[in-house]
């Protein structure tokens, strides 16, 4: 599987270098060029590639999304147009601007990506903190292993993206459409930034 990914910082980093560890080849940018991520790249080895974000959205089978949501106007849309997506966005108006839209939660983040971009979108690795997605990998049936919400609203794609989490250590579980799911995982609600298995988590996502 070849993974591109948009966004370099704590996230795309992170996933960078455990999708690299079990052996994914990966395409890294940012929005400065690669020419900003040689050190990165080195320090993660393996089989990391730093590219522009256009060849990350061109080049990966799955892309992974993960800039501050404020920004994701400037994503190139055309290579992303129906291709396996795994948002990992969260809005923050302090950080991102304000969004009408978000404010008076007519849609959700993942929706206004997806229409942005119309991608396969699938919304994932956006409740757990870096050092948590970095480190914090575990063996299936190991007690402590954690588990990640998953939205979308195409079952392949949520497959494909649960099959990315089991890679690198957790679980994924189904939280629903990308819509009435999505919402479930945002900032603010139960389940976010929490450390939780997969009976916890799926039985807190029940009870949005
Ligand atoms: N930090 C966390 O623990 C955490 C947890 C869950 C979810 N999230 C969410 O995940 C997303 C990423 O968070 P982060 O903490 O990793 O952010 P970050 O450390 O600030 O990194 C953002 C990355 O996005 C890149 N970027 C910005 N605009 C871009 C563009 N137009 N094209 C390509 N790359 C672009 C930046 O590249 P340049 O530096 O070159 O501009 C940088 O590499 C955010 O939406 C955040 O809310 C974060």
């Amino acid at each position: 599987m070849r993974i591109g990914i948009i966004g370099a910082g704590n996230i795309g980093s992170a996933l960078a270098r455990r999708f690299a560890r079990v052996g994914y080849e990966v395409l890294l940018s940012n929005s400065r060029g690669p020419q900003t991520l040689t050190g990165l790249v080195q320090e993660i080895g393996g089989p990391v590639r730093a590219v522009t974000a256009a060849e990350a959205a061109a080049s990966g089978e799955a892309v992974v999304v993960s800039i501050p949501y404020g920004r994701h106007r400037e994503l190139p849309a055309e290579p992303l147009r129906g291709k396996v997506v795994v948002d990992t966005c969260n809005y923050y108006p302090e950080r991102d601007g304000h969004d009408p839209d978000l404010d008076e939660d007519t849609t959700t983040s993942s929706e206004k990506i997806k229409a942005h971009t119309e991608a396969n979108l699938v919304k994932a690795f956006n409740t757990l903190p870096a050092a948590t997605l970095r480190d914090g990998g575990r063996p299936k049936g190991d007690p402590g292993r954690l588990a990640i919400p998953v939205s979308g609203s195409d079952e392949e794609a949520k497959a494909v993206v649960a099959g990315l989490i089991r890679d690198i250590g957790f679980d994924a579980v189904d939280a629903g459409t990308l819509s009435q799911g999505g919402r479930k995982h945002q900032p603010g609600t139960k389940v976010y930034a929490q450390a939780l298995n997969a009976a916890e988590l799926d039985a807190l996502l029940r009870a949005e």
